[in-house]
């Protein structure tokens, strides 16, 4: 069995998992939660199980697994490895290393402690709770403690590949400043542009960046670090590893979000900085799906969704995602609650993160999200067969008056009209999949499609078929028969359904 792995193939990469192309419907569950194997047991596994989850996002602790230093204690992650080959699912890890939002929680209290720490400073020399990626020491603590991680993971599970992924650190940057001032930034900004990152240019970073300098400059130094860690773990075990991104936040400047992180202006920054990584992809709690995944789609070959929004608009970002983009995660987050009543959101810190509060209005969607990801695990297949071909169709309500689309068809032109978009409903979405002139598969939530005969064409365009189902094996299985008063309108409502319909003229 080769290892999980990353192909490509006509421009578009692929991750192959046992020796198949594998897209993870995924789940991350909370940041404590992989702490306790007792809560892990009492309060996650039964939940997020529910969703029909192929992949469980879990973090991985730098504070536990090296707690004091060059003493190893991998039974956490031994335990989450073991667990997930129970439930038959594969894990994605998060290395919570020198950096998590920003900020150094997850640092052993070793190295917190430690006086030679180099933590971030604001311009006013006040010192951030984050430590300096020019702190050379301290990333090659995190690299060491990286790689051993990764050894241990290759030596436990090499052979049966549960762990599939690795996202190295999470949302890196600095917040609550522009730079980091434990720099001299003057002095820093006239040195020459490393060799590599800006072909040919001689200039300085204040020449050739302006007043964007001081981010750029902090993009380098962020993206070089990840790269010594990532370079030292992909040694150790070479799995896929990404990073993720907290968003550029609209007419924010920088350290009101992390400065220096993976946003989409900084993407080539840290693809030249940061080799060893693989994907640089978005955490998305915003409103706007479709524009981020055309972002970091445009200079990639592949999209991975590593975190995303809990509200319904979740399912249906899902089913227009993964139909219409390469992309090969998907993955709501705190999702063991997603079966639960509805908490009150702490706004306190859902505004640290700047994260809207509707984003985490679970309250509906445990079901419907777990009925998606049952009908998309069977899809799959078509799906990475069909992706990027003029066979697959897909939509996605993007504003309030976005009323619907046409899709021209073989034989005929579906007509696919919106649901209002009013309250945690999941807003309109799906995909059609051409079998034939005359056969689609229609999959989505909350619309109406009509179908029309093409122009100039006399005859009508009828249904020889309707069936309800779902792609068990690579095999259709009919639920459902639909005629009769079922089949006066092809109507998919705010539960997700998957249809095959047959046509013809007459
Ligand atoms: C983004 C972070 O990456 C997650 O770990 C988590 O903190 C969520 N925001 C919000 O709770």
């Amino acid at each position: 069995m080769s290892i999980p792995r990353l192909v490509v193939h006509n421009n578009a990469t692929t991750l192959w998992v046992d020796n198949q192309p594998f897209i993870s419907l995924a789940a991350e569950i909370h940041n404590s939660s992989a702490s306790s194997p007792t809560y892990m047991e009492e309060h996650v596994w039964s939940e997020v199980m529910q969703l029909n989850i192929n992949t469980l996002v879990v973090p991985i602790y730098w504070e536990l697994i090296e707690p004091i230093q060059s003493k190893f204690d991998f039974s956490s992650v031994d335990y989450l490895i073991s667990a997930a080959r129970k439930h038959h699912v594969k894990l994605v890890l998060l290395w919570y290393g020198l950096w998590k939002n920003g900020l150094s929680s997850y640092v052993p209290e070793w190295v917190k402690t430690d006086s030679s720490t180099i933590y971030a400073q604001t311009d006013s020399g006040e010192h951030l709770f984050s430590v300096s990626p020019a702190d050379q020491h301290s990333v090659s603590l995190d690299a060491t403690a990286f790689s051993k991680l990764m050894s241990h993971i290759k030596q436990y599970d090499a052979a049966q590949s549960t762990v599939i992924m690795v996202q190295v650190e999470n949302e890196v940057g600095l917040l609550r400043s522009d730079f980091d001032y434990s720099i001299d930034k003057e002095s820093a900004l006239a040195e020459p542009i490393p060799t590599g990152l800006i072909e040919g240019s001689q200039k300085s970073w204040s020449e050739h960046f302006g007043s964007e300098a001081g981010e750029y400059y902090m993009a380098y130094l962020y993206a070089s670090a990840i790269q010594q860690i990532a370079k030292a773990g992909k040694q150790a075990y070479a799995l896929p590893f990404y990073v993720n991104a907290w968003l550029e936040k609209p007419l924010g400047t920088p350290g009101t979000f992390p400065t220096g992180g993976p946003t989409a202006r900084m993407l080539r920054t840290w693809q030249l900085a940061a080799p060893a990584i693989d994907l640089i992809t978005p955490d998305i709690y915003v409103p706007n799906f479709d524009q981020v995944c055309d972002e970091y789609s445009r200079t990639q070959s592949a999209l991975l969704v590593p975190e995303t929004r809990q509200d319904l608009r979740t399912v249906s970002n899902l089913i227009y995602g993964i139909s219409n983009y390469n992309l090969f995660l998907f993955s709501p987050f705190g999702a063991e609650d997603f079966f639960k009543a509805q908490k009150e959101s702490d706004l306190r810190v859902l505004t640290q993160l700047a994260i809207d509060a509707d984003a985490f209005n679970y309250s509906k969607t445990g079901p419907v999200l777990s009925s998606a990801y049952g009908y998309l695990q069977g899809l799959i297949p078509l799906l990475i067969a069909n992706r990027r071909t003029k066979n697959l169709h897909s939509f996605l309500v993007k504003q309030a008056a976005d009323r619907g689309t046409r899709i021209t068809l073989g034989d005929c032109t579906a007509v696919i009209h919106f649901s209002q978009m009013e309250g945690n409903i999941a807003p309109s979405a799906g995909f059609i999949l051409e079998l034939s002139d005359q056969e689609f598969l229609l999959f989505g939530i909350n619309i109406r499609v009509e179908l029309e005969a093409p122009k100039n064409e006399e005859r009508k365009v009828g249904l020889l078929r309707m069936e309800e189902g779902k792609v068990v094996s690579n095999q259709w299985q009919t639920t459902r028969i639909l005629n009769g008063d079922e089949q006066y309108n092809i109507q998919i409502g705010e539960s997700p359904n998957l249809l095959k319909l047959r046509t013809y003229l007459y």
